[in-house]
């Protein structure tokens, strides 16, 4: 996830606009930074790091231009580096880029390009965008032309802004990642989110994917991807500036819960191969088939690592989930074809980093599964796989976890490679309607969640219990919900509570029981949810209704049907909602639970 601006219409203080612009989307992503701007011809700068480097470059180097465009950015092609930070331009600076998303077929285009004498920079897939529209532009195309047929042959996300030499006007589009229009009295702005240009304009376009805008200094037209002009509805903002960065929502977590579909598509983008039934994960394609895989991790990223354990020996490979905490004290052999794997999404966390330089030391081969790129875990393991989910602002993390799960499950079938198999070609299919299904929790929950939690506030604990791939995603429900509720709270595989924690149950001590599915695991959770039943409990059901749960619950909180083990993350939503409204219900500081870090980089 990266952010986006663009002004036009502003003739003296474009660069300042644009500054300003970026350092309201700064949550977005804070690799590196770079804004380029026109008089007739192009003017670029941009900086690795924090947006302070970039005020430096412009301070030392001054530009000016009357209009402009702007990036900051989170990477996901090439670590943070002066090259590889937007705006992208072609060797002669006729067109300058800003892209969010990713452009699955760069390789190919960047192939073609190259083959054709365009030079490339950078090790970003945003790079053939401006190459692209100057081949167009050398085939005698006009601007407008040139980054229309540009944009007909990416495939993949994205929201772009695009400016020629030469040309008073500004291109853009979107697909599958945002782009708001802002319409002021005498100057129009694109944004990636409204906080970009929220202190111009409260007046926004919210532009549908394949929908093209060309902003000129006089006016903006936009186009529906058929070529038609439409007039599309303009919306007045009615958000404070506290809201501004999280998008209208009232706290970070709340909107990273929502993010979860977009999330979740660029974790899976250019990642599905649908027509041969496979996973394809470009970053591991030079690891071997593991002999068994030891998983070290904390917290959230503990319990995805606990998911993807599983995973793998559902498919004949040992695999064990270690807290990395835990690991040093008496490391378990590793086998010479045994793959060490850290599950961290800020690839900062001391104790994960200590846990894999313990395992490297006793020369174990490591991967790093992270959100950030350039991150200490991804330099130092052998191998690297990005989540994608784009920044994580709120300390209790929502869709790194989600998209943690769907990456521990493109990693499993990647390196085991089924091609076609059944098992394979149903987890495609339903990866590709994980999205879709984040999507429907999110909406068909609205007001449920609320009625519930009034009915189960004041509770003396709350219970989380599942078994099987459930089991991982009953002990995360509890983790969030104590760690933002300040409630107590406990998760256990469901089996469990009969062997001590049973005692601990009574008519004031909800359960939230999670059952997907119809297999083994699910049936004896039926049995376990009677247990505590019968001894008073409220019994909050998160189902599939695979099974007939609602006969056996107080309350149930329903989840689309899905396949290939992915309804334990359609469940583990809504208990993020469930914990979310009690911490609101109660006041807590969500985004900054007391004691807490979102990064813990002490042992
Ligand atoms: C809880 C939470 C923590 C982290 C843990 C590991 O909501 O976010 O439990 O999961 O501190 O952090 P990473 O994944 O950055 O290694």
């Amino acid at each position: 996830m990266c952010g986006i601006i663009a002004c036009i219409g502003h003739t003296d203080d474009t660069v300042d606009v644009l500054l300003s612009g970026l350092s309201s989307l700064e949550y977005r992503g804070y690799d590196s930074a770079g804004i380029a701007v026109s008089n007739g011809t192009l003017d670029v700068r941009k900086r690795e790091g924090e947006l302070d480097n970039l005020h430096d470059a412009v301070d030392t180097d001054p530009i000016s231009g009357t209009f402009g465009i702007g990036h900051t950015r989170w990477s996901t092609h090439g670590p943070p580096t002066d090259e590889n930070a937007h705006p992208h331009t072609d060797a002669d600076w006729r067109v300058a880029v800003v892209h969010n998303g990713i452009i699955e077929n760069y390789q190919e285009l960047r192939d073609e390009l190259e083959a054709a004498g365009y030079e490339f920079v950078s090790d970003t897939d945003t790079e053939v965008v401006p190459n692209l529209v100057a081949s167009f532009l050398d085939e005698g195309y006009d601007a407008a032309e040139s980054f229309s047929r540009a944009v007909s042959r990416l495939e993949g996300s994205y929201a772009l802004a695009v400016i020629v030499a030469g040309e008073d006007s500004i291109f853009a589009t979107r697909q599958d990642s945002p782009l708001v229009l802002g319409i002021g009295e005498d100057a129009y702005y694109l944004g990636s989110d409204v906080p970009a240009f929220l202190s111009y304009t409260r007046n926004v376009v919210y532009l549908e994917d394949g929908q093209s805008v060309t902003l000129r200094p006089n006016g903006w037209q936009v186009k529906n991807g058929d070529g038609a002009v439409v007039e599309p509805p303009v919306h007045t903002v009615e958000w404070d500036a506290e809201q501004t960065g999280k998008s209208g929502y009232e706290h970070f977590m709340l909107k990273e819960i929502h993010e979860q579909p977009t999330a979740l598509r660029q974790c899976l983008s250019g990642r599905l191969d649908p027509l041969e039934g496979d996973v394809i994960v470009e970053e591991l394609s030079d690891l071997d088939t593991p002999g068994a895989v030891q998983f070290v991790a904390c917290g959230t990223s503990y319990h995805a690592a606990l998911y993807g354990a599983m995973r793998f020996r559902e498919v004949g490979i040992p695999a064990q989930a270690f807290l990395a905490s835990e690991y040093a004290t008496a490391p378990p052999p590793i086998a010479d074809d045994e793959l060490v794997v850290g599950v961290t999404q800020s690839g900062e966390t001391a104790d994960t980093l200590s846990a894999l330089r313990t395992a490297q030391g006793r020369g174990a081969e490591t991967l790093a599964v992270t959100n950030v790129v350039g991150s200490t875990a991804s330099r130092e393991c052998d191998h690297v796989m990005y989540i994608r989910s784009g920044p994580e602002i709120g300390v209790a993390a929502t869709k790194t976890f989600s998209s943690q799960l769907v990456s521990l499950s493109l990693f499993v079938e990647s390196v085991t490679s089924n091609t076609g198999s059944g098992r394979t070609r149903a987890l495609v299919e339903s990866l590709r309607d994980v999205a879709g299904d984040v999507q429907s929790v999110l909406d068909d929950s609205e007001g449920e969640i609320e009625e519930l939690v009034d009915e189960l506030g004041g509770s003396d604990a709350y219970f989380f219990i599942g078994r099987g791939y459930n089991a991982p995603v009953a002990l995360e429900g509890a983790l969030k919900f104590k760690e933002i509720t300040y409630e107590h709270a406990e998760g256990f595989p469901a089996g469990e509570l009969k062997h001590g924690p049973l005692a601990l149950i009574t008519d004031e001590t909800p359960v939230f029981a999670v059952v997907t599915g119809d297999d083994e695991a699910a049936r004896k959770t039926l049995g376990n949810i009677k247990e505590v039943q019968a001894r008073g409990a409220p019994v909050v059901a998160v189902t599939d209704g695979v099974l007939e749960v609602e006969r056996f619950a107080d309350e149930v909180l329903r989840v689309p049907e899905t396949d290939g083990n992915l309804g334990s993350l359609l469940a583990n939503v809504q208990l993020q909602l469930v914990a979310y409204e009690m911490a609101a219900s109660l006041g807590r500081p969500i985004d900054k639970p007391r004691n807490l870090a979102k990064s813990v980089t002490v042992e």
